[in-house]
């Protein structure tokens, strides 16, 4: 390991992460009864311009007037460059109750847009004699913030988690599809001729994109969320994407409709079978140490003390899992 030590972020579950737009108080208490990890009522864009000022108001009163149970509970507020975002903060870290849990911050593109809300919500904080810091979930979905995301995941001890939000990203790189993440029928390898028949091989275009925050998020002690996948009659096609982004390090996956919810908790949460392999690891390996060895095999395969590392991950998800 390297001589810096990372801080990791306090721990919580984050495999589903609930979506519920603040201008619709109805839903409120159905996402509170949901299974969903982590919830945010949502006052960016989910709510028109002429919506925001009451949403505003149902968020606020929605932060202790409603029982969340052990969720966490977050509020995504506006982008840092509309009119919006100031009294959203100010609004929100004034009267909402010390039940909130965490902000979180759109379409995030350097350091200093961190810094700056940092530094408004420890004003805002000290004013009204906060006892609980608020967090940061900052969602990287330009081209500006993917380009910064290293200098980004590190800007705030707020910061809590990383998230990618696919479709702004779409929007900002121009990237020549309207769906809100998945797969793309022109995002295909074809397979030579001359080798005998031709295959069209699906790839991700959001690899690089997924795999790139990850880093970051990890380099600085944060979760990596992936997004939101808008077909919501797609469960199959929801599955794929968010064990595609569990197969690259992220924990977690946004719901956009209450359906995903279970689906993310699924695909986020290490299987029996997962859980088992890892603890026959550990205990190989506990053997070979004993017996004064650094590699063995086990069905077959190499495990060396890299091996109990990626074993141990596992085992601690699945006991913060039981742990509620
Ligand atoms: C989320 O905010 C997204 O743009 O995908
Ligand atoms: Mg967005």
């Amino acid at each position: 390991m390297s001589f810096k030590i990372i801080e990791p972020a306090p721990a919580r579950l984050n495999r589903s992460e609930l979506a519920v737009p603040g201008s619709q108080p109805a839903l409120f208490e159905k996402a509170a009864r949901s299974a969903a990890d982590v919830v945010f009522l949502d006052l960016e864009d989910a709510v028109a311009p002429g919506d925001k000022a009451r949403a505003r108001e149902n968020v606020i009163a929605a932060v202790d007037g409603i029982d969340w149970g052990r969720k966490t509970l977050s509020v995504r507020i506006n982008g840092l460059d509309t009119h919006y975002m100031y009294r959203d903060v100010v609004d929100v870290l004034e009267q909402a109750g010390e039940r909130l849990d965490l902000i979180m911050i759109p379409k995030v593109g350097t350091p200093e847009d961190v810094y700056a809300l940092d530094m408004l919500a420890t004003q805002i904080e000290a004013a009204k004699g906060r006892k609980k810091r608020v967090g940061f979930e900052l969602i990287i979905e330009t081209a500006l913030g993917m380009q910064n995301v290293h200098a980004i995941a590190a800007a705030s001890r707020r910061n809590e988690s990383l998230h990618f939000g696919v479709a702004d990203y779409a929007a900002s790189t121009r990237a020549r599809t309207t769906n809100i993440g998945g797969a793309n029928p022109d995002y295909t390898v074809l397979t030579d001729a001359a080798e005998g028949g031709r295959a069209v091989h699906w790839g991700d275009m959001w690899h690089y994109a997924t795999a790139r925050l990850v880093v970051a998020a990890r380099a600085n002690g944060l979760r990596p969320v992936d997004g939101p996948f808008g077909d919501f009659s797609d469960p199959e096609g929801y599955r794929a994407a968010a064990r595609r982004a569990a197969a690259l390090g992220c924990e977690g996956k946004w719901a956009i409709h209450p359906s995903q919810v279970a689906l993310a908790n699924e695909v986020m949460s290490p299987s029996e079978v997962e859980i088992d392999k890892a603890r026959r690891i550990i205990a190989a390996m506990d053997e070979a140490a004993k017996a004064g060895k650094g590699a063995v095999s086990l069905d077959g395969r190499l495990i060396d003390y890299a091996s109990i590392r990626q074993a141990e991950v596992l085992v601690r998800k699945a006991g913060q899992i039981a742990g509620g």
